[in-house]
């Protein structure tokens, strides 16, 4: 792509390869295309991967949430503790069981939940913490889990940033009772579409896999191999999330490549640490001792203090230079649907409502070259220069 005469660098492109193609060229001429062996087989490898005990896959993040929330129980009228420095997904599975999305605010410079706050939203009706792992920075676990041994609360952990990441040397997807992944063309393993529930607990997993297909009886799937059976009955009124064998097979080869992937991406990310860390109108992302961050987003805070334009123009300026960049996220409280239904204001969560008007996503991905690495440094850097405030 190009712009202004430049190459265009755009804020994401995903890695795809020989092996990816060929993977789902052989899935395609097996004749087998819906779930089968190539989806048991990429919840199998993505299981022993991160060391859990059950892996379900399914056709997105949002239907891993949706899973979730009906394996531990949620009912109509519960409450769900969400942070409000999410992607829409997060709140939305909650009102599919018309159960309330309760907001938290960020922390201002991790920009994930504040767990010091999670306490005061808590009452007799909450039933489950939905924290996310903003970025791929792993939220302050041992305070959360605490919380929910305190008050009964199930933690259902939104990894979608989140592969790989460790928690104090445990990886994110062994923690909570549910761990939901997504595969979305973004994220650090993409499979177009697709998702992953993870848990340690049986009943669980069984609910979530049942849930997926029409809820119908074990292993529907096989109902048109040589050892299904044509009978099947429907035990709930489940969903259709299922993830193909065409997705999967992508998938399996995407799940090789993740730690190098990771590799990549830690690699920007120090980078963009080392040439920004001496400019006052830009905070790098701040990280807690004991983590491993999976870098799926490095997002900077401008010091808008210091500057002559507003975050929009500067995002415009890096369009200028050839620069995708984008946002994480439009916090929800300020979405008309929230604002409308629960008469939310910014000030009920100021650090996200504050911090909303100074964040920016620069590209990090691993089919970055170097020379794409220093051109959004050059380009940062020169819209910093001409517009620092005198
Ligand atoms: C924080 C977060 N949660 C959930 C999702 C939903 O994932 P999916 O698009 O796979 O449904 C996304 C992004 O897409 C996300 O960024």
């Amino acid at each position: 792509m190009s712009c202004n005469g430049r190459e265009f660098i755009p804020f994401h492109t995903p890695q795809i390869g020989d092996a990816e193609i060929e993977s789902v060229v052989e899935t395609l001429r097996s004749g087998w295309l819906t779930t089968g062996s190539k989806v048991k087989r990429f919840e199998e490898e993505f299981s022993k991967y991160l060391g859990c005990s059950h892996a379900i896959a399914v056709n997105s993040g949002t239907a891993a949430l949706h899973l979730a929330l009906d394996a531990v129980g949620i009912k109509e009228g519960d409450e769900v503790i969400v942070p409000t420095m999410t992607f829409a997904a997060t709140a939305e599975v909650v009102l599919y069981f018309k159960a309330r999305p309760v907001f938290v605010d960020c922390r201002p410079d991790t920009l994930n939940i504040d767990s010091d706050q999670i306490e005061k939203a808590i009452t007799s009706k909450t039933k489950a913490i939905i924290p996310v792992h903003f970025g791929g920075q792993p939220c302050e676990m041992d305070q959360i889990l605490r919380l929910a041994r305190k008050y009964n609360l199930r933690t259902i952990e939104d990894a979608a940033h989140a592969l790989p990441t460790s928690y104090q040397d445990k990886k994110i997807g062994t923690i909570g009772d549910v761990t939901c992944f997504s595969f979305y063309a973004t994220k650090t393993i993409t499979t177009g579409e697709g998702g992953m529930a993870t848990t340690e607990n049986p009943e669980w997993s069984d609910r979530m896999r049942m849930m997926s297909l029409h809820g119908i009886s074990h292993d529907a799937w096989k109902r048109y191999t040589k050892e299904g059976s044509w009978h099947y009955e429907v035990l709930y009124p489940g969903f259709k999330y299922n993830l193909t064998d065409v997705a999967a097979a992508l998938g399996i080869e995407q799940l090789k490549k993740c730690d190098g992937f990771w590799r990549a991406r830690k690699r920007i990310a120090a980078i963009y640490d080392k040439a920004f860390g001496d400019l006052e109108e830009i905070q790098t992302p701040v990280r807690r001792p004991g983590i491993e961050h999976a870098w799926h987003l490095y997002v900077i805070q401008l010091n808008l203090e210091g500057l002559r334009l507003t975050r929009n123009q500067f995002i415009e300026a890096l369009r200028e230079e050839g620069i995708g960049t984008s946002v994480h996220f439009i916090p929800l409280h300020l979405h008309p649907y929230y604002r409308h239904k629960f008469g939310y204001k910014p000030a009920d969560f100021p650090n996200a409502s504050s911090v909303f008007h100074r964040i920016v996503s620069l590209p990090i991905y691993p089919k970055m070259t170097e020379a794409d690495v220093e051109s959004v440094i050059a380009a940062v850097s020169k819209v910093i220069k001409q517009n620092h405030r005198l």
